[in-house]
């Protein structure tokens, strides 16, 4: 059987601390039930300690939620750990994710604590979470600028500690995809009890490359985890984004050989959904969701697709909950796309000739109009039918 990749989103959290993304505690709670329908594996909830709403929105979720792990983020100390596990008290199955900054830049600037001080923080902190609940996961944040003897010295501590999952984030987006997947992959080389936990990404897109990331990770690191958003929602220029990279294993099974838990089906309504309650507008060009993702506008391609939609369409826009591909007419169209829209239509032309008539007049509007609708269709054959 082929390794499952864990899906953790954390939209929620992580996509909450994008500037003007907060969300009330009902709004969570129905993006909550939209990842559940997704069948995403782990739903981090929030930061319950941050503050009194985000603590009821987490204890929201855990009661409500059934099929998917909820997990609370939480500094590395007993406050925000208790805080955190107070509120998933609720949970069928709860998480304690806890984090510590390991890179030399924040331990000195950030944190004004030595290596030594951070090591044993990290993991009283483990410690302490997993007294709480049996699932704890450890970021070190900014892992990925850390340094590899300092970083391998915490992880082995924490796991012996019993920190279920090792998560390495890029904080502030900075990998390289092979230089993030190799990072990973000798992270677990040198751990001793590296196989005790399951390892995890977490990547930010500074550099647009968060997917990518991830996907090395996977790919080269090994890791089985990967932490994403929706839409790509996230601080700065966002997470790794979750139908990106669920698509981009699904589609490309043969390469990463794994399986993913997730209802592609419902990628479209939590979209829609993030993208509602938020305010931040989809990209038409955005991968899997934006409005132009499954649409073709050159006569070119829109004839391939109509002989055979994989000339053109490497995933099936049904599948990831959209209602249809979508051929637009435009300047650029062909004869073929519009004779097929005219029988949509209900549009029966007597001749060839009469089709060739209308294909006219229509190249002779679209190139006024950037975008031909179906009404324009209806009125350019009416004036047809009135003239003749
Ligand atoms: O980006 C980051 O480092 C984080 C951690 C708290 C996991 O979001
Ligand atoms: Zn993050």
């Amino acid at each position: 059987m082929a390794d499952k990749l864990i899906i953790f989103d954390t939209t929620l959290r992580d996509g909450e601390q994008s500037p003007g993304a907060s969300m009330t505690k009902e709004e969570k709670l129905r993006i909550a039930r939209q990842l559940e329908k997704l069948k995403v594996d782990v739903i981090e909830a929030g930061f319950a300690a941050a503050s009194n709403g985000d603590f009821e929105a987490v204890r929201a979720i855990a009661a409500a939620i059934k099929d998917s792990t909820v997990c609370s983020l939480s500094r590395a100390n007993d406050r925000d750990i208790a805080r955190a596990a107070e509120a998933l008290k609720p949970a069928r199955s709860a998480r304690i994710h806890t984090f510590i900054a390991t890179s030399p830049l924040h331990m000195e600037k950030k944190l004004r604590m030595t290596p030594d001080q951070v090591f044993e923080q990290a993991k009283v902190a483990v410690r302490f979470a997993r007294n709480q609940v049996a699932d704890v996961e450890f970021s070190p944040e900014d892992g990925y600028r850390s340094e590899p003897d300092f970083l391998c010295r915490v992880l082995e501590a924490v796991i012996n500690e019993g920190a279920t999952t090792i998560n390495i984030p890029d904080t502030v987006g900075y990998g390289i995809p092979e230089l993030y997947g190799e990072f990973i992959r000798n992270l677990r080389s040198r751990v001793p009890n590296s196989d005790k936990a399951i390892w995890s990404t977490h990547c930010h897109n500074d550099l647009g490359m968060a997917v990518a990331n991830s996907l090395a990770g996977v790919k080269i690191g090994g890791a089985r985890q990967v932490e994403c958003t929706i839409n790509g929602l996230g601080e700065r220029a966002g997470n790794c984004s979750l139908e990106e990279v669920v698509m981009a294993v699904k589609t490309r099974r043969d390469y990463f050989g794994l399986d993913v838990g997730i209802d592609t089906s419902q990628i479209m309504p939590a979209s829609r959904m993030v993208s509602q309650i938020t305010g931040f507008a989809v990209q038409p060009n955005k991968a899997i969701v934006g409005a132009n993702a499954f649409a073709h506008a050159s006569g070119i391609h829109q004839d391939g697709v109509l002989k055979a939609r994989e000339t053109y369409e490497i995933m099936r826009a049904e599948d990831v909950g959209w209602a249809a591909n979508k051929i637009v007419l435009g300047k650029l169209s062909g004869r073929n796309a519009f004779k097929q829209r005219l029988t949509e239509l209900g549009i029966e032309q007597d001749s060839e000739a009469a089709v060739n008539e209308a294909f006219a007049r229509f190249k002779a509007l679209a190139d006024q109009k950037a975008e031909i609708f179906d009404e324009d269709i209806l009125a350019l054959v009416e004036d047809q039918d009135e003239a003749a």
